[in-house]
């Protein structure tokens, strides 16, 4: 009897056993079949092409990951850093990007407190100064901060700046100034609550590059005259002597067919329609927060680069250099840390890139107000003396009610006019 029980007590612990290690079987290979799966999905983007970014003579093979490629460049996801370091001396034209700004309040895609922004920023630097020929240029949107808590703006972009020259080697071929004529009236505290500083609409853009002769021309990026030059031109001008000591002579009267444009661009940052917007609200993606516009890239790529020269942006976003570059046959690569950006960016570029261009060969008439942004000139509506006391304390105490603009509009103030 008992050894009876003994043997159905093995029996049933063989029994067990059996089904335990049956499991165990079971789950590995559901183990395997999810890890091969993942590997079949994840590097989907990085077995696209991995030939792709040898195929230039960009960089050493095995080194990095393309995640996209198209007829004339290629996206890559990782951080710009690694992927740099394996691109050759001297083998890029023009190096144009927005890196994350520094920011006392960060966004979600990682932006360096303005304190450590120049620190953080050097090696990307030097790798690019590396990366570039001695006819190249490096081209950076970079947006201003104000301090936290205060209404004085931050010194980082001007640190970058001088940095960028005096310690890496750059040169500053010119500054440019992004205007963004749409920009909300920000930071609001300052402008609309406390009215103690006016809307902040700019943003600088560096144009360093490598010796002082990089490859330029004014001629690919000219303007419509404006219609009061167009009225001059039409006119006549008298050679003569202007105030500030210039010259102007007869040569100023010459219709060239269109204007040198000035350091100031003027693009509003409306993009509302566009099918990168379209392809990201379709597959539930969202689109890049912090997007330039494309005529910003377009300008620098059309006046510092030739067709198939190459364009990198070691902080691509939304691709948008990218997108430009296919359009304007430039060989580019953008690279992209985050992978939900890449996924995105994807939306640019499955359809024929001359789809994308605004024109061809065809500019919209030169005469056309729309082709211009007109700013009041100062003074328009200013009238007498400015009536209105200062806030005596700076703006530091905040008002308690917001004052309406008629409140604030100027009242003449009889007894400072001349008594007659
Ligand atoms: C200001 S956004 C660029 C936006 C882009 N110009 C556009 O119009 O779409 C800066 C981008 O740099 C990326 N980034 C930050 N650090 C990076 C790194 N080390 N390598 C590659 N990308 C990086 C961020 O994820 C962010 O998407």
């Amino acid at each position: 009897m008992a050894g009876s029980k003994r043997r159905r007590k093995l029996a049933r612990g063989r029994q067990s056993r059996k089904v335990a290690s049956r499991v165990v079987k079971r789950l590995n290979q559901k183990v395997r079949k999810a890890k091969r799966r993942a590997k079949s999905r994840a590097p989907k983007a990085a077995s696209l092409s991995r030939k792709s970014i040898y195929s230039n003579g960009l960089a050493e093979e095995g080194k990095t990951f393309p995640f996209l490629k198209t007829h004339f460049g290629q996206v890559v996801q990782g951080d710009s850093l690694d992927v740099l370091r394996n691109f050759r001396d001297g083998s890029v034209d023009l190096f144009m990007t927005s890196p994350p700004f520094g920011l006392v309040r960060k966004k979600d895609y990682g932006n360096v407190e303005a304190d450590e922004y120049v620190e953080w920023f050097k090696p990307f630097a030097t790798e690019m100064y590396r990366c570039l020929k001695d006819s190249g240029s490096l081209v950076i949107d970079i947006g201003g901060a104000w301090n936290k808590g205060y209404p004085t703006r931050n010194l980082y972009h001007f640190k970058l700046l001088i940095a960028l020259c005096e310690e890496i080697g750059f040169h500053l071929a010119q500054d440019f100034y992004w205007w963004n004529p749409a920009r909300l009236p920000t930071p609001a505290e300052w402008v609309t609550v406390r009215r103690i500083r006016v809307k902040d609409a700019i943003n600088t853009v560096w144009w360093l590059s490598k010796t002082p002769w990089p490859k330029a021309s004014n001629r690919r990026v000219l303007q419509p005259y404006s219609p009061a030059m167009q009225t001059l031109l039409e006119n006549g001008y008298t050679a003569k002597k202007r105030p500030s000591g210039h010259d102007i002579s007869e040569k100023f009267s010459i219709n060239n067919g269109a204007a040198i444009p000035p350091n100031l661009i003027a693009v509003p940052n409306t993009e509302s329609n566009s099918y990168y917007l379209r392809y990201c609200e379709e597959r539930g993606l969202s689109p890049h927060p912090a997007r330039y516009p494309a005529e910003l890239p377009e300008f620098f790529v059309r006046m510092l680069t030739d067709i198939r020269d190459t364009v990198v942006d070691p902080f691509a976003g939304s691709c948008i250099t990218g997108e430009v570059c296919e359009r304007l046959q430039r060989d580019w690569t953008c690279i992209e840390i985050l992978m939900e950006y890449c996924e995105a960016a994807r939306g640019r570029f499955i359809r024929p890139a001359s789809a994308t261009a605004k024109s061809v060969g065809k500019p919209d008439a030169p005469s056309d107000e729309r082709n211009y942004y007109q700013v009041p000139r100062p003074g328009v509506l200013w009238n007498g003396p400015t009536g209105d006391d200062l806030p005596a304390d700076g703006g530091r105490k905040r008002p308690e009610k917001p004052r309406s603009v008629s409140e604030i509009a100027p009242t003449p103030r009889s007894d400072l006019f001349a008594k007659s």
